[in-house]
C-alpha cells in the first residue's frame, strides 16, 4: 500500500437504488468527467468507474486495486449507440443478444475501435462491453456522457464487493468517492462472452447462464479455464482474466465435490482433523445441510433449490470467514446448472483450484 500521503480522501455517500438522487449524482458525474475514480453499485457486484476512453483514469484503476496492467477493464454504456462507437465488426448475433439480455450481466467482447485508449482493453485489440442493469449505474454513465470503464471495486485478487463496506474494506483512501445503495442483487459478476470467437464462447460464467446463451446462439463453447476442476494454462492473448488470482479470502480453502451425502461425510472429517490440529474452522455450507454439521464455524450460502441466494452470498460470506479470523474455509460444491456454473467457477478459483471429489 502507498504510505499515507498518498492518501486520497474519500467521501461515501448513500444514494436511492431505486430513485437516484439528482444532486448526488451529478456530483459523482462530475468527478468522473474530471479523470477521478468512483465506485458505484451494478446488479451484480459494485464497480470501480473511471471515464473510459481518459488514459490517465483508467491508469488510476489499476493503481487504485492494484491490478495487473494486462488485464483489460470492462467497459459500461448506458445505451446501445456507445456500443457502434467503440466497437466494430459486430457478429450478426450481437444484436439478439443486447435485444435479449441488455441491460443486464452478460458482457460481450468485440474488436474494439479506435477511440478505444489500449490501457482500457489491458492492450487488447478487443473491448468487453456491458449495460449494467441497476438505475445508480445507468444515471451515473449518462450523467458522466462518457462510457465508464469497471472492474469490481476490490482490491485485485479479493473477493468481489457486493456492499459498499466491502468496497469501504479494500479501496477507502485510495478512491474518490463510493455510491452506497445497498446490496447488489446477483452477487457474481456478469458472463463475459467472447463475440470474437465462432461459436460464442464464454470466457467467465456469470449471471446470464449457459442454457439462457444456447437458447439465443444455438451453439455456444465455454471456455476450458472457464470449468476447469484444475489449473490449466491459458493463452493470453483473448481471456487475460482467466490466468489471474482471484476472488480469494486469506484463510486458506477447500472445495468438496461430488455426491451431496459424502460431501457431508467428508467435510464432517476434515473439520475433525483441521480443529484436531488446532486449526480455527469454517464451513460453507447450504440450508440442507446446515443442521449436519457440529464442528468449526457454520454458514449457510442458501438453498440448494434455488441457486440465486448462494450466489448473492458467496462473496460477502468468503468475507465474513476472514472477519472470523478462520484458518481454513470447507466449502460445499453445488450443482453445475445455471448459475451453478459460476458459482463453482468462483469457488474453485477462490480456493486456488484445492478440490476434492467424493462419492
Ligand atoms: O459484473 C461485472 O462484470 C462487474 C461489474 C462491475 O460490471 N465487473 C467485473 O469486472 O467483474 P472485472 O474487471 O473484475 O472482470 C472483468 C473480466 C476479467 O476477467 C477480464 O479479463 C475480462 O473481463 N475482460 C475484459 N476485457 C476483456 C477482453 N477484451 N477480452 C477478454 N476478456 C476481457
Ligand atoms: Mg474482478
Amino acid at each position: 500500500m502507498d504510505s499515507l500521503t498518498n492518501m486520497k480522501k474519500t467521501i461515501i455517500l448513500k444514494v436511492n437504488c431505486e430513485n437516484p438522487e439528482y444532486e448526488k449524482i451529478t456530483f459523482a458525474a462530475k468527478i468522473i468527467r474530471n479523470g477521478g475514480l468512483v465506485a458505484f453499485p451494478t446488479e451484480t457486484v459494485y464497480g470501480l468507474g473511471a471515464d473510459a476512453l481518459n488514459p490517465e483514469a483508467v491508469r488510476g484503476i489499476y493503481l487504485a486495486k492494484m491490478r495487473p496492467l494486462d488485464n483489460p477493464i470492462i467497459v459500461h454504456i448506458s445505451s446501445k449507440s456507445d456500443l457502434y462507437r467503440l466497437a466494430e465488426d459486430l457478429p450478426k448475433y450481437a444484436e439478439d443478444l443486447m435485444i435479449r439480455f441488455w441491460p443486464g450481466p452478460l458482457t460481450l467482447v468485440l474488436k474494439a475501435s479506435s477511440i478505444v485508449p489500449r490501457v482500457t482493453t489491458g492492450g487488447l485489440d478487443t473491448i468487453a462491453i456491458r449495460m449494467p442493469k441497476h438505475k445508480v449505474a445507468l444515471a451515473l454513465i449518462e450523467a458522466s456522457k462518457t462510457p465508464i470503464a469497471a472492474p469490481s471495486a476490490n482490491i485485485a485478487g479479493r473477493p468481489s464487493p457486493t456492499m459498499a463496506e466491502h468496497v469501504i474494506q479494500d479501496l477507502f483512501g485510495r478512491i474518490d468517492l463510493i455510491l452506497d445503495a445497498g446490496p447488489t442483487s446477483i452477487g457474481v459478476e456478469s458472463t463475459v462472452l467472447d463475440l470474437t470467437h465462432d461459436p460464442p464462447q464464454i470466457l467467465r460464467p456469470g449471471g446470464v447462464t449457459y442454457e439462457e446463451l444456447r437458447k439465443v446462439l444455438g451453439k455456444v463453447m465455454i471456455h476450458p479455464a472457464a470449468i476447469a476442476k484444475s489449473e490449466v494454462p491459458v493463452e493470453h492473448a483473448r481471456s487475460p482474466g482467466l490466468k489471474h488470482k482471484h476472488y480469494a479470502p486469506k484463510a486458506d480453502m477447500i472445495v468438496v465435490e461430488g455426491d451431496f451425502n459424502a460431501i457431508i461425510e467428508k467435510i464432517r472429517e476434515l473439520a475433525y482433523q483441521y480443529l484436531k490440529d488446532g486449526k480455527k474452522v469454517g464451513i460453507l455450507a447450504t440450508n440442507e445441510s446446515l443442521g449436519r454439521y457440529e464442528l468449526g464455524i457454520i454458514k449457510s450460502m442458501g438453498s440448494r433449490e434455488d441457486l440465486k441466494s448462494a450466489a448473492r452470498n458467496l462473496f460477502k460470506l468468503l468475507r465474513e470467514f476472514d472477519d472470523d479470523g478462520v484458518d481454513i474455509i470447507i466449502a460445499e460444491g453445488v450443482p453445475e446448472n445455471g448459475l451453478g456454473l459460476a458459482i463453482m467457477n468462483r469457488l474453485r478459483r477462490a480456493a486456488g483450484y484445492n478440490v476434492i471429489r467424493v462419492s
